[in-house]
């Protein structure tokens, strides 16, 4: 078997994720930046991981939109972020909807892991949607349940990274 971690950071919790995967894989690991998909041929297996921005995983696009030369990979897509890994209709159709707008293709499967938001640490572009997302989900008359625990989660800060979060996705990756 041969694997690669690819992940795209911004905060430090989706390399903390890749680095405790490829650990655990003893495979190559690769900041996105630094990755083209002509250099994914040589793996079998491609794992890639990026922070949830707006429901988008970040730096998805490398496998989203390479799919077509990817189709005979094993591949596992990871995101972390803040909404509560119980939403499912969350994760499984709002996420995916978003970044594989054709589908999940058969070959790929993703996973979803709690990630960071430290408020005094995020960018003042970032500081400002957040604040600008409270106060327009906060305006509305009739939030949904959805609205409600968004309004919730701009006020989360912590550090909610587990690595016991990763044993399916080392599984499925170690899978024949
Ligand atoms: C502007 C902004 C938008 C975000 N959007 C989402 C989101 O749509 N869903 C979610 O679960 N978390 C969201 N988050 C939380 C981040 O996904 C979370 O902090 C993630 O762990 C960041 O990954 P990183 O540390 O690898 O950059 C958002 C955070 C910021 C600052």
């Amino acid at each position: 078997m041969n694997s690669v971690v690819i992940y795209k950071s911004r905060y430090g919790s989706t390399q903390k994720y890749a680095q405790w995967i490829a650990e655990e894989l003893c495979c190559d690991i690769f900041d996105a930046k630094n990755v083209s998909a002509s250099n994914l041929a040589k793996y079998d297996t491609i794992i890639y991981g990026g922070g949830l921005y707006g429901e988008v995983i970040c730096g998805a696009g490398l496998i989203t939109k390479n799919i077509e030369m990817l189709k005979d990979k094993k591949i596992a897509v990871f995101s972390t972020g803040i909404t509560p890994l119980n939403c499912r209709e969350y994760y499984d159709r709002m996420v995916i909807e978003k970044n594989f707008k054709n589908g999940l293709p058969e070959n790929v499967k993703v996973f979803n892991f709690l990630g960071k938001m430290v408020l005094n640490e995020l960018s003042f572009p970032h500081k400002t949607a957040i604040k600008a997302l409270k106060k327009f989900m906060s305006s509305k008359e009739n939030p949904s349940d959805m609205e409600k625990l968004l309004i919730e989660l701009c006020d989360a800060d912590g550090d909610f990274t587990d690595k016991n979060a990763i044993w399916d996705l080392v599984e499925y990756a170690k899978a024949t």
